[in-house]
């Protein structure tokens, strides 16, 4: 562990200039009054852009040796602080959004467990008895080579509404797609378009500059979607972030693109073939998942578009700034938690926390529109709904803001912030700051019925897959899927699509070197449960897929015995499967 050896000593750790810079300086009063243990700290500085309130918070652990291990009060997961729960050892805060915990000793995350480490902060004695605080340099690539701010005609610079995540960014004539999910649902049969996109939208699809994908997950990256447009034109530059783990590029040349630009994160690029227009883009990471998530920075004449897409902790809150438009979710609901957890809290508590999680989201946006300086916030990428046959419970409980509420709210705690609340086609001209106003009422926008039939069909389809109609094809997956090395004992029960019926049950437990699959419950081990639809079950298994269709597709109720996150289960099957789909002997099955 790094630290402080004495508090008598000079500098004890290296500090590179090029490496980190200083963010505060603890006075010497502060430093003599530390007390063994955990030690809340908040210094004043002139700046910090992280903290909009222009104060550093540190924790400070005075370990028995006298070294200390400093870290900002900055959680991991959103942003959020921490504090000092009674209940809990003397080390470890609680985070008072979603109630992570960290153990300001090892700076391990223990709620959720086995999971994520706290970023430790260096430190250098100063003559006077003062500690000066250093962290790596933040990476802000946006910073090079920057333009110079020139005047906007009218239209010149736009943003166009297309459908939940999917805009049209049009600068000089040159356009930019994000995220297209243009028909059918995402994750599973969990999602459904809220919106009715515009007659001519697969056409501006196909036909952009570019097209910009920001993650693997399927309301941005929506195959179906995807398909239809390979078909009216494979030749569209669709550009995906080069990440650990390519989750694009398989399934894009199976679609038939042909240009297909994995793109290095922070790097400009131009919207022109011969890199004479001004109008450029840069895909940057999430701080939470940055092997997963990824957001985008467009930039024309030194005006900047800001699409933090549904980032956790983007660029972990090292944001450009000032931005004209910040474009960001706004809802909250869209993953399996609370709402799908009626099993473990009962009804009424799970909409309470519904309700508690969706005014929780907004602290979120409102420091991000806090950091950017942004003058103009357009909510969007939450424009979906859980309409699907069997899902009325799930609808019910899962609370989300509307764009117009949290807009009163977040308008309540910015003063001067503008709001444009989109619509389909409806368009946001940076220059001129004027929107277009709809046609029509707000709900003649909203979608009224779905063709859930094919979708659903294909996922019943998977219940006449030999291989897992055994236990030896769902030993066969659990051995694919590689999870190991972890106390959990894992519960599965396989429902009809109602959940009415159960089809089958089993164990698994990962607590060894490989999946075992005992016939009944280890007594006194960790438990997850989930009780769910069979057909999203065998069609995720079989296509080797992430249990986002499960978890996000709100298609399982879940229990845990005790009550715990199990980040690293999730974290392994949603986001870390194998690259290609189990083998299954003989049988063959269309990713795409
Ligand atoms: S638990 Fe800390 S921000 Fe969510």
């Amino acid at each position: 562990m790094a630290g402080v050896q004495s508090m008598a000593s000079k500098s004890i750790l290296p500090v590179t200039t090029g490496e980190y810079h200083t963010i505060c300086s603890i006075p010497v009063s502060t430093v003599h009054n530390l007390k063994p243990g955990l030690n809340f700290i908040t210094v004043n500085v002139a700046i910090d852009q992280r903290d909009t309130s222009k104060v550093v918070r540190l924790l400070v652990y005075r370990n028995d040796d006298q070294s200390l291990t400093v870290c900002r009060n900055l959680c991991r997961h959103n942003g959020g602080t921490f504090i000092h729960d009674i209940e809990d050892s003397a080390e470890i805060v609680k985070c008072t959004f979603h109630g992570w915990k960290l153990n300001t000793k090892t700076l391990n995350y223990t709620n959720p467990p086995d999971c994520l480490k706290q970023e430790q902060l260096k430190i250098e004695i100063q003559m006077d008895g003062s500690l000066t605080i250093f962290e790596p340099l933040r990476y802000e690539p946006w910073a090079v080579n920057e333009q110079q701010m020139q005047s906007l005609k009218s239209n010149e610079l736009t943003i166009t509404y297309i459908s939940h995540a999917c805009v049209e960014i049009q600068a000089a004539g040159m356009t930019l797609i994000t995220d297209p999910w243009l028909t059918g649902p995402s994750f599973g049969r969990g999602w459904w378009l809220l919106h009715e996109p515009e007659a001519d939208a697969y056409e501006r699809v196909a036909n952009a500059n570019a097209i910009y994908i920001s993650h693997g997950h399927p309301d941005h990256f929506n195959l179906p979607t995807l398909r239809r447009i390979a078909k009216m034109n494979p030749h569209v530059p669709i550009y995906v972030p080069r990440l650990k783990v390519n989750v694009f590029s398989n399934d894009l040349e199976r679609l038939g693109f042909t240009n297909i630009q994995i793109t290095q994160l922070g790097t400009w690029q131009t919207l022109s073939k011969n890199n004479e227009s001004c109008a450029r883009f840069m895909i940057l990471p999430d701080h939470l998942f940055p092997h997963l998530d990824t957001f985008l920075l467009f930039e024309y004449k030194g005006h900047r578009i800001l699409n933090l897409v549904d980032c956790c902790n983007p660029n972990g809150d090292h944001l450009p700034s000032p931005v004209d438009v910040l474009l960001t979710d706004f809802a909250s609901g869209a993953s399996g938690f609370p709402s799908c957890f009626v099993d473990q809290f009962g009804e009424d508590k799970v909409l309470e926390m519904a309700k508690t999680k969706a005014h929780t989201f907004l602290k979120k946006t409102t420091k991000h529109i806090q950091i950017t300086k942004t003058p103009m916030w357009i909510p969007f990428a939450g424009y979906f709904m859980e309409a699907g046959p069997g899902d009325e419970q799930i609808q019910q409980l899962n609370w989300k803001n509307t764009p117009e509420s949290a807009a009163i709210t977040l308008q309540a705690r910015i003063p001067h912030l503008q709001v444009w609340c989109p619509f389909p086609g409806g368009k946001y001209d940076v220059g001129s700051n004027t929107a277009s106003t709809p046609s029509k009422t707000k709900v003649d926008y909203l979608k009224r019925s779905w063709n859930f039939e094919p979708y659903i069909r294909q996922l019943d389809e998977s219940m006449k897959f030999k291989p897992l109609q055994t236990m030896d094809g769902v030993k066969e997956y659990f051995r694919w899927a590689e999870f190991k090395n972890y106390d959990l004992v894992l519960h599965i029960i396989e429902t009809s699509n109602n959940y009415s019926t159960t089809i089958r049950e089993y164990f698994v437990d990962f607590a060894g070197s490989a999946p075992v699959f005992p016939s009944y419950y280890p007594p006194g081990r960790p438990l997850f449960r989930i009780r769910g639809r069979s057909s999203v079950f065998r069609d995720t298994f079989i296509r080797g897929w992430s249990w986002d269709n499960i978890y996000i597709g709100f298609s399982g109720h879940f229990f845990a015995e005790p009550n715990t996150y199990h980040f690293k289960f999730w974290d392994h099957f949603n986001n870390s499967l194998p690259e290609y789909p189990p083998s299954w002997k003989g049988d063959h099955h269309q990713a795409c």
